[in-house]
């Protein structure tokens, strides 16, 4: 059974370890990055080009990690040529590509989310922002390179905002205006057919740069798991109010999507609240999923893709059994990141391998003359698994104490943060 990952981070390092650790046999990643061993070239969008790699390599499961290539319509493509995919159609990725088309999903499907309105162009989106009365979040509804959401805790930082996305964007852009929610992030990956939820671990991403969860928002800085704060109760609240209902909402849609469903979610004092949807695995979180799954990968994917997850993971909604202990993934990053970084640096220390309880999955790395250089942006996951949260990050910090690069940074913190919802019981 041989299966090929597409994508080029740390998610798709860590899916391809996991789905060669099942399989026992050799994952090709495409184009994959210097820490992937069976690396395909790939420019990241020609579709039929990454059809005929597939084809080459005679992929009885093509696993599409990152979401441009999703919302470009790959799956169906690879579909249309008769592989089988782990990946969501063009129309399903639709929960991720587009936020107003998302929200109206919600809306339409009875998903627990924050009140919201749609605006087209600055004057409407100020005004929507005045109606929703209390602190709003703006969302520009289009590619913006991270850049699209604006959380405002008072109205100057709304006239700012709004400022700020129309001269990036033109006085005619579309919004999506929310109402401001308090309390928990978590995130919740589901492996899905479109009718039957395998989740994994809930987990937690620390998204800022600095220690403190302060400074500019990155890719993700780290990742944990489990979280203290999320209980059988709370997950069966938000079975009852997010999962339940998206996956409903899939079915009666018609909408084809046999892949990873991540739910962004806020639990505030009146429970769990969904901020998005991501049509895909998360990063940095599936670093840390991949080596606490208790369950071949291999399998769960493979009946995902046929339209038969229930044959493996039970029907309705189940949460896949995972290693005790806690796992903690503390990210190396380049100098000036998340502005433009430095690449092309050395790395030393890598020459440690995975081993029961410390892994290294690359994420902006590449082979250059037998060395391992840097790309910039984030560089490196270091994984490690304890007892606890503190043992599992004293054991990543140890093993990335070997590993060195100029202007390499990260946070000491990873896995610190306090859980502070105190939820009404419903
Ligand atoms: P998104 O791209 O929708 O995930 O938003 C990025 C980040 O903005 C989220 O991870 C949250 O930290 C924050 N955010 C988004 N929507 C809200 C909201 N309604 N209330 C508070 N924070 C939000
Ligand atoms: N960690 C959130 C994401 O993958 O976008």
């Amino acid at each position: 059974m041989r299966a090929l990952v597409v994508g080029s981070g740390g998610r798709e390092h860590a899916l391809a370890w996991k789905l060669a650790s099942d399989a026992s046999d050799a994952v090709p990643v495409v184009p994959g990055n210097g820490g992937t061993p069976h690396a395909f070239p790939w420019n990241g969008s020609d579709l039929l080009a990454l059809a005929a790699v597939c084809e080459e390599q005679r992929a009885d499961l093509v696993v599409i990690g990152p979401e441009a290539p999703l919302a470009a319509g790959a799956a169906d493509l690879l579909r249309a040529r008769g592989l089988r995919v782990f990946g969501p159609s063009q129309a399903a990725s639709r929960l991720e590509s587009s936020k107003a088309w998302a929200k109206d999903f919600m809306h339409r499907n009875g998903v627990a989310t924050a009140r919201y309105g749609l605006a087209q162009g600055s004057r409407d989106a100020l005004a929507l922002a005045r109606d929703l009365g209390g602190p709003v979040v703006l969302k520009y509804e289009g590619l913006a390179a991270g850049k699209g959401v604006i959380v405002c805790d008072t109205w100057d930082d709304v006239l700012q905002g709004i400022a700020d996305l129309e001269s990036r964007h033109g006085a005619n852009a579309c919004y999506v205006v929310e109402e401001r929610l308090f309390g928990d992030e978590l995130s919740v990956v589901g492996i899905t057919d479109g009718r039957t939820l395998a989740l994994l671990p809930p987990c937690q991403d620390h998204k800022q740069l600095l220690e403190g969860d302060r400074g500019p928002n990155t890719g993700g800085m780290g990742a944990f798991t489990p979280v203290p704060g999320c209980d059988a109760a709370l997950l069966s609240e938000i079975e009852r109010d997010v999962l339940v209902p998206t996956l409903a909402g899939l079915a009666a849609e018609d909408l084809d999507f046999r892949g990873a469903l991540y739910f962004g979610l806020m639990v505030t004092e009146n429970g769990p609240r969904l901020l998005e949807y991501n049509a895909r695995f998360g990063d940095p979180e599936t670093e840390v999923l991949m080596p606490a799954l208790d369950a071949s990968l291999l399998d769960l994917l493979m009946a995902a893709a046929e339209g038969g997850l229930d044959r493996v993971a039970g029907p309705g909604t189940t949460l896949l059994p995972a290693r005790d202990g806690s796992f903690v993934d503390v990210v190396l990053c380049s100098e000036g990141y998340p502005g433009p970084s430095v690449g092309g640096r050395v790395i030393e220390g890598l020459q440690r391998t995975n081993t029961n309880d410390t892994w290294v999955f690359h994420a902006g790395t590449r082979r250059v003359d037998g060395a391992i250089v840097t790309a910039g942006g984030r560089v490196l996951n270091v994984v490690a698994h304890g007892a606890d949260v503190a043992s599992a990050r004293a054991r990543a910090e140890g093993a990335l104490s070997e590993i060195s690069f100029e202007g390499m940074r990260y946070r000491h913190d990873i896995g610190l943060r306090p859980w502070t919802s105190h939820r009404r019981i419903p």
